[in-house]
């Protein structure tokens, strides 16, 4: 098996859009920043997300069977930094606009897309739980704006179009 660290230094090397999964249980909204994300099949509409089984927003997907995929813009960067846990818990979503999406759980407004999920099937591998979510709905808020990106450590903007 690889070392750990030479696992991560290769990983390093991947780059990933930024996301924030948010999710509503009971009265309380949360969610976490996540680039573990990819879409799944078209027919039916699949996604998933890998979350860290320790984490908080773990155990409110399980309980809410819900969560919706919010896709950053390159000027979200802090939105990230929070939903990372860089601010306390019940701060991440402080002066954020959002709105309830039909499954419950919160969208982020500023958000350049959304996708709003319910938890079809989850597989537990390692120290994260797969979370396959069937899209109930979605929806492009910001049609021209690219992705904020993660690659080596770093937040990045989409480059030049590659003719
Ligand atoms: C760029 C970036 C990407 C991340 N991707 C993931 C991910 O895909 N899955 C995950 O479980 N955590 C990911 N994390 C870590 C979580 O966002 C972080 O542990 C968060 O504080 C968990 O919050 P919670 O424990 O309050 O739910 C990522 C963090 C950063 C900064």
């Amino acid at each position: 098996m690889i070392p750990t660290d030479d696992f991560k230094q290769v990983m390093r090397r991947w780059a990933s859009t930024v996301n924030v999964i948010t999710t509503r249980a009971d009265d309380m909204i949360y969610g976490l920043t996540a680039t573990a994300f990819s879409s799944l099949s078209a027919e039916p509409p699949l996604v998933f997300v890998c979350v860290n089984r320790k984490s908080r927003t773990h155990s409110l997907i399980e309980k809410s069977g819900i969560f919706c995929v919010n896709f950053l813009a390159p000027d979200m960067k802090h939105v990230s930094d929070r939903f990372a846990g860089r601010v306390p818990d019940e701060e991440r979503f402080k002066d954020l606009a959002i709105r309830t999406a039909s499954t419950g759980a919160p969208v982020l407004n500023d958000a350049i897309a959304f996708l709003d999920c319910t938890v079809h099937e989850t597989f537990i591998s390692g120290d994260h739980t797969i979370f396959i979510g069937l899209v109930q709905a979605g929806g492009v808020q910001k049609p021209d704006v690219a992705p904020l990106l993660y690659f080596s450590g770093k937040y990045r903007a989409l480059g030049e179009e590659i003719a």
